[in-house]
């Protein structure tokens, strides 16, 4: 293992130069407009999968953008570590408010300024990184497989069915991922939980054109106003969640759990300094952590209609829309969700107007368990490397693909990930700590270590 860390010490600035190449291509899955980009970042990876010494590199086209895959095997006795991760982007707007060009990789106080520095291109680099590393000193001690994909910021769409014709080539006894968050540098932690998501846009119709909001208004609806008091009446006063039956099927988290969860380091003060708001607003009854871990929600993620021009037009517009999004807990179904959001929001439709509810992607949520040598490798790893043991955290986030890695391949997902919350993932000027991404490259192999020596006693 020193010959490892060595080998990671000396390749340093290498490391983080081939990164920033990497960073410099704009994988934006969401536009048509940079599909030849998606590609030049799955050959760009896939060269430097064979160039650290990967046997059977593969670039599999799907329906979308393809998917990566490699392997290392180096004995029938040894466990298997499959690595996923996505080289997609989210799309970079709103462009003006970037400090720098997020195509143009800057390092700034310690951190790496650029789209997809955090998520996920970063992360899934550490652990290219790490394996040349292994290899180099010829320290591999698990077999692995790499998987990755260039539509998770799409809903990864297309990886549902890779897994069910790859169940085979892809077997292994723990999937490793890193596309999550520690709480702090200095506080280590493991992702034991991801929400799920329904994701619905809503269109609402009034009149069959726009109108002179003077000559009709007071007397049409508007389905602007329309949609507001209606999108208002999805939340109590309480903010729960007022479509019936929406808390059904939600895990009732035990006291001892909440306990425990709420434990961990949070600062009200600095939370709302960082965000730059007075108050904080959520479910009553439930802390900040409980919030947005494990509690659903439902936020709007756009909303427009009418003029939104320069300068003030009078217009009572035809249509109005909004993005809907719902995270979902345990044992919420996106489906069935997405069922009740639609029924329900075209019964409170007034008669003035007609509603279109359609859906978008969903996924399920996750858990992971903490009693199982794939956790506890994990957990020791991050001892070793941060010197601190990591608490386990549920997130607030989503990675669908996981849960289908249990429901499909019938493998459970370990979430070492190694962003922070104030990486401003999706948000201009996402960055990522220098800090955590050499952490990530020097804990990953012990990882490897750890798992590989519990897996034999
Ligand atoms: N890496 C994130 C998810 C994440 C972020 C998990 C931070 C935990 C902490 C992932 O790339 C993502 O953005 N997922 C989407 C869902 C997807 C279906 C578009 C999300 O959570 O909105
Ligand atoms: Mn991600
Ligand atoms: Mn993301």
């Amino acid at each position: 293992m020193e010959a490892v860390q060595q080998y990671i010490q000396a390749n340093r600035q290498r490391f983080l130069d081939e990164l920033l190449d990497f960073l410099r291509i704009p994988s934006i899955s969401a536009d048509t407009k940079y599909k030849d980009d998606v590609l030049r970042a799955a050959t760009w990876l896939s060269d430097e999968l064979k160039r650290v010494g990967m046997d059977g590199v593969e670039i599999i086209p799907t329906k979308g953008h393809p998917i990566i895959y490699g392997e290392k095997k180096v004995s029938e006795a040894l466990p298997t570590i499959l690595i996923y991760g996505h080289y997609d982007v989210q799309p970079p707007d709103p462009l003006n408010l970037w400090s720098s060009p997020p195509f143009e990789p800057v390092i700034k106080d310690d951190k790496i300024y650029a789209r997809g520095a955090c998520d996920d291109k970063g992360q899934l680099y550490m652990h290219v990184k790490a394996i040349e590393a292994m290899l180099s000193a010829g320290q591999l001690a698990c077999n692995v497989k790499v998987m990755f994909e260039g539509e998770e910021e799409v809903g990864s769409v297309n990886l549902g069915h890779f897994l069910e014709s790859h169940k085979e080539r892809l077997g292994a006894d723990v999937i490793l991922v890193s596309d999550t968050s520690i709480i702090a540098n200095d506080v280590p932690s493991i992702t034991t939980g991801l929400r799920g998501l329904s994701y619905v846009e809503v269109e609402v119709t009034g009149p069959n054109k726009d109108l002179h909001s003077g000559v009709f208004g007071g007397a049409v609806a508007n389905p602007a106003n329309v949609l507001c008091s209606m999108i208002a009446s999805l939340h109590d006063a309480d903010r729960h969640i007022t479509i019936p039956g929406f808390y059904d099927d939600v895990e009732i988290v035990s006291d001892e759990e909440r306990k425990q969860m709420n434990m961990a380091p949070f600062n009200e003060a600095d939370y709302k300094k960082e965000l730059n708001v007075n108050a904080l607003m959520g479910e009553k009854g439930y802390t900040t952590l409980e919030r947005t871990s494990i509690r659903p929600t439902m936020e709007v993620n756009g909303i427009w209609g009418g003029y939104i021009g320069e300068g003030a037009k009078t217009v009572l517009p035809s249509k109005a829309f909004a993005k809907i999004s719902m995270r979902l807990v345990p044992n919420q179904d996106p489906d069935k969700i997405t069922e009740m959001f639609r029924n329900h929001f075209t019964s409170i439709a007034p008669p003035s107007v007609t509603v279109k509810v359609t859906p978008h992607h969903g996924g399920h949520p996750a858990v992971t368990p903490t009693d199982t040598i794939e956790y506890q490798a994990a957990s020791k790893a991050m001892l070793k490397s941060f010197g601190k043991a990591p608490l386990p955290q549920r997130s607030g986030g989503s990675i669908p693909i996981v849960a289908l890695f249990e429901s499909i391949l019938g493998i459970k997902t370990v979430l070492l990930g190694f962003g922070l919350d104030t990486d401003d993932i999706h948000s201009p000027n996402e960055h990522y700590g220098l800090f955590n991404f050499y952490k990530g490259i020097e804990t990953i192999p012990y990882y490897f270590m750890y798992y590989a020596e519990m897996k034999k006693s």
